[in-house]
Parts: C-alpha cells; structure tokens; sequence
C-alpha cells in the first residue's frame, strides 16, 4: 500500500473509532457504535498488516490469536456486575503496551526512523518518556483498582502518614529523570521512569476507596489514552494519535459526567476516603424510628390499585440481576392498565448507562424509559414509586442536609410519590454509607428480599389475584 492510501485507511478507521463513540452514547444506537468500533480497528489492523516494517506475520497471528480467544471467552463469561474490575484489567494490559512500545522505540530507534542509538530526535524522546511513565502508572494503577474492585485487596482507603509528600517527591524524581533521559539517552534513565512509575501508580490509587473505583478506572482509561496518543507522535502514526486522543477525552469527560452526578469534585475522588465499609442498622438499632414491612402480596395490591407507577431501579437489581423479573412484573402491571415508566439517575449503579443497558436486555422499551431530569418533576402525581435495588439516587437528605456527605448530588424526588415501595435485603446504606431517611416515612413499604426473588414473587401475586 502507497504511504497516501495507508494514511486515508488510517483516517477512514478514525471516523469509524469517531462513529463508535457517538454511536455508544445512546443504548438505542449502542449495536451501530460496536459494529462501527469493530469495523475500525478492523481496517487499523489489516492497513497495519500492509506496511512495508511489518513481516513477522506468524508471530502476529499467533497474537491475535491468543488475545482474541482469551478476550472472546472472557466477553461470553463476564457477569454485568464484573465490568468495571475487567475494565481495569483491560487498561492495565493498554499502559503496559505503551510501555512495551516505548522501550522497544528507545532502545532500536533505526526500526521506527526516529534516529539511531544515543542519537534519538529529542522531541521523540520526550514523547516515549511521557508515554512511558503515563503507561507504567496505568499498568499498577489499573491491577489495584482490578484487585479492589475484584475484593482481592481491601476496598478501604489505604492511608500512610505522609503519604502525599512521597508521592511529590516521587514525581518530582520522575520529572528529573524524564529531562535525564532526554539529555543524556542513558539506559539507566529510561528504567528509572519505569520503576518511579510502577511504584506512583500504586501509591496514587491506594489511598482510594474501592467505591470511588469507577471514576479511578475512566480516569485511568484517559491516561491510557494519552499514553497510546504520545506513542503515536513516536511512531509518526496518525491512527493512533486519534485513538488514543478519542480515548483519553472521552475518559476525561466520563470521570467529570460522574464526579457531576455524585456532586464531588475530582480531587475530592482523588484525595479519597470516601464510601468505606459501613454498619449495616438492625431493627434494634432504630430508636423511636419505625420503619413498615410488607411482603409481595402487599406490593402486587398497592401497584395493582394504582394509575401510574415509577420504577427506579439501582446497583441492587444488578447484583441480583432482576431485569427479567422486574420487566415481567412492569409488563403485567401494563395489562392490567397501570401506566409503568422507568426512572434513571445519571449514576445509578455502578457505572453510566449501567441500568440502561440491563433494562435494554430485558427488552424494556426505550419510550418509557426516561433519564432524571425528563421524569423528576412527575412523581408528587404518581401513585407509587417503586425502587428496586437503589438508594443513594433517592436519598432525600442529599437536598436538606448540609452535614450530608452527599449533599447537593441530585436526587430522584422518590418521597413524592404517593407511597414508596424499597425492595432491598436490609436496612443497609448503598454506596456512600449514608443512612437513608426514607426508609422510616409513612408512605414507605420496605420489601426486605433479594430483588429478582420479590419480583418473581410480586408477578405471582399479580398472575394469582387479578382485578
Ligand atoms: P446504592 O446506593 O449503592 O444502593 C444499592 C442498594 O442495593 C444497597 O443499599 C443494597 O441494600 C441493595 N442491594 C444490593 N444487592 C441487592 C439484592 N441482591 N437485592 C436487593 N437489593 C440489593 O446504589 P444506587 O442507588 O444505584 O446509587 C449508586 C451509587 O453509586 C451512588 O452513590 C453513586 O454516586 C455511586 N457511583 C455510581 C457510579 C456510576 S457512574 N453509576 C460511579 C461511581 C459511584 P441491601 O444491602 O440492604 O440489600
């Protein structure tokens, strides 16, 4: 292939990497954006296979072949609940390539014509340092997110005295050896960024709850994305200076889209501490609150009775996978007249689009499906809001109570509704360790089972006793 006709394959691989993002932003155009994805890195890898460099084609199929039967077995396998930690460990594979890239540039720079040893092109050589570093810390970052997400490490903030000032001396030392390696080319310099790097990334993600992770693993997902882009610039591949700036943004602007929805700042994220492990209050722990239980007969009466019923679903009826049920019991409620809609919060679950997704495999129609800020105003007139699986999203303390940890993040206005259902295991905090005072109102019902199993329940009550 001429170098034009690679360049124009790379650039039409870019516009479908472009034509896949915009397409994931919506679970009605989410298939397209695969296919689209799936096309482009397609193109990238076969316009790759046609350079004039590449030869060693045996080695590269027997790549392909292993990483794309472990990475199709994992995709069959993976449960919805698992994605974040997979995510994690997909990106750390991404920052050690970049290191891998980096090094193999480094030490053979006549293979990617950015000079010959000891006489590197300086601006090359700031670019595989930057890349370098950014990809060692992705590598070890990305493994304990992996593992505090897994439940392999503790999910607590890891805390050391002075742990912040290590951290600066530390990046400190890396700078110093980035203008090392730039200056003198030296050998020692480049696997002093290495190790400097490795060990900063597990320092900076330490210190961070594993509730926090998601944000930590879109942020992580970022760097990877500049480590790919400053790769790019080295290999004098546009592709991958596209991809990788596609990646990097889209990462930033993810983890922002979810400090927005929890009303923190990132560096409150960063600086960690938040959403530890909690007490979970027993009965007897309720003092002069009361809180009333019912059972799915209770539930199927009350939503049968009614016109107009709000689902709110959360991280709950993930864990319990309970979409199917949950549709069913929605389609049974539409049968007999009562209009169903669905309520979703911006950081329901455990990572964006989390419930869209499950609705979407559970056939929900996406018309009655509507995020917070299209259904927030229409609960003071539905008869009934029915929460399955989530809490913080409909903590009203989040509005009133300054003292809050959450206070200010935007809240679903469940307490409007003219009675609460809460189908959850116990009395337990979500996400954030907060109580939630909802569960003590008067129109509250609390419905304490595994969501799917109440579900299930609530559609025999339905199917049994009928108008
Ligand atoms: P949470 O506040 O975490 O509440 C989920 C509830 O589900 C828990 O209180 C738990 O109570 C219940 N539950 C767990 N397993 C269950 C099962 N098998 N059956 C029934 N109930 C079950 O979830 P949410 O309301 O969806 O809020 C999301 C939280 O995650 C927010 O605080 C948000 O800031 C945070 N977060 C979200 C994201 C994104 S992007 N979505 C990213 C980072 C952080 P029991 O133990 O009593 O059953």
């Amino acid at each position: 292939m001429s170098a034009s006709l690679t360049a124009f394959a790379y650039l039409i691989a870019s516009v479908c990497f472009i034509m896949a993002l915009r397409g994931l932003s919506s679970p009605k155009t989410a298939r397209m954006g695969n296919i689209y994805g799936v096309s482009g890195m397609v193109i990238a890898i076969l316009t790759t296979l046609t350079l004039p460099s590449v030869t060693s084609f045996g080695t590269i199929a027997l790549g392909i072949a292993i990483g794309g039967g472990i990475g199709a077995i994992i995709a069959l396998k993976i449960a919805m609940t698992a994605l974040p930690q997979l995510v994690a460990a997909f990106h750390s594979l991404v920052g050690l390539a970049a290191v891998f890239v980096a090094g193999a540039a480094f030490f053979s720079p006549e293979a990617y014509g950015i000079g010959t040893v000891g006489e590197i092109h300086v601006g090359s050589l700031i670019e595989m340092s930057i890349g370098t570093a950014i990809g060692a810390i992705t590598f070890t970052g990305s493994i304990i997110a992996f593992g505090k997400l897994q439940g392999i490490l503790p999910g607590k903030p890891l805390v050391f005295p002075g742990q912040h000032m290590v951290n600066l001396g530390l990046g400190i030392a890396l700078v110093l050896c980035v203008i090392w390696l730039t200056v003198a080319q030296s050998d020692s310099a480049f696997w002093a960024i290495v190790a400097i790097s490795l060990v900063l990334g597990v320092l900076i993600i330490v210190p961070i709850g594993g509730a926090d992770m998601p944000v930590v693993v879109s942020m992580l997902n970022s760097y990877s994305g500049w480590a790919a882009a400053g790769i790019g610039f080295t290999l004098a591949n546009p592709a991958l200076i596209i991809v990788g700036a596609l990646v990097g943004s889209s990462g930033a602007i993810l983890s922002y889209v979810m400090c927005k929805g929890m009303n923190r700042s990132f560096f409150n994220v960063i600086l960690g501490g938040f959403g530890g492990e909690t007490a979970t209050p027993g009965m007897e722990d309720l003092g002069d609150r009361t809180v009333r239980q019912g059972a799915a007969a209770d539930a199927a009466f009350i939503m049968e009775q009614a016109t107009k019923v709000i689902i709110i679903p959360g991280y709950g009826m993930a864990v319990a996978q309970a979409q199917h049920a949950l549709a069913e019991m929605a389609q049974v409620l539409e049968e007999k007249g009562v209009d169903v809609r669905y309520a979703i919060h911006p950081v329901a679950g455990r990572m964006p689009g989390h419930m869209n997704v499950l609705l979407a495999e559970a056939n929900v129609p996406y018309d009655v499906v509507f995020e917070m800020d299209e259904i927030n105003s229409d609960f003071s007139s539905t008869d009934v809001a029915f929460v399955i699986g989530a809490n913080d999203i409909t903590n009203p303390s989040a509005k009133t109570d300054k003292s809050s940890p959450i206070y200010g993040m935007p809240v679903l206005n469940v307490e409007e509704a003219g009675t609460v259902l809460f189908i959850k295991r116990s009395l337990a905090s979500g996400y954030s360790g907060v109580d939630n005072p909802l569960f003590y109102e008067d129109n509250t019902m609390m419905l304490f089972a595994d969501a799917k199993k109440m579900c299930e329940d609530i559609v025999k009550a339905l199917k049994g006793g009928g108008h």
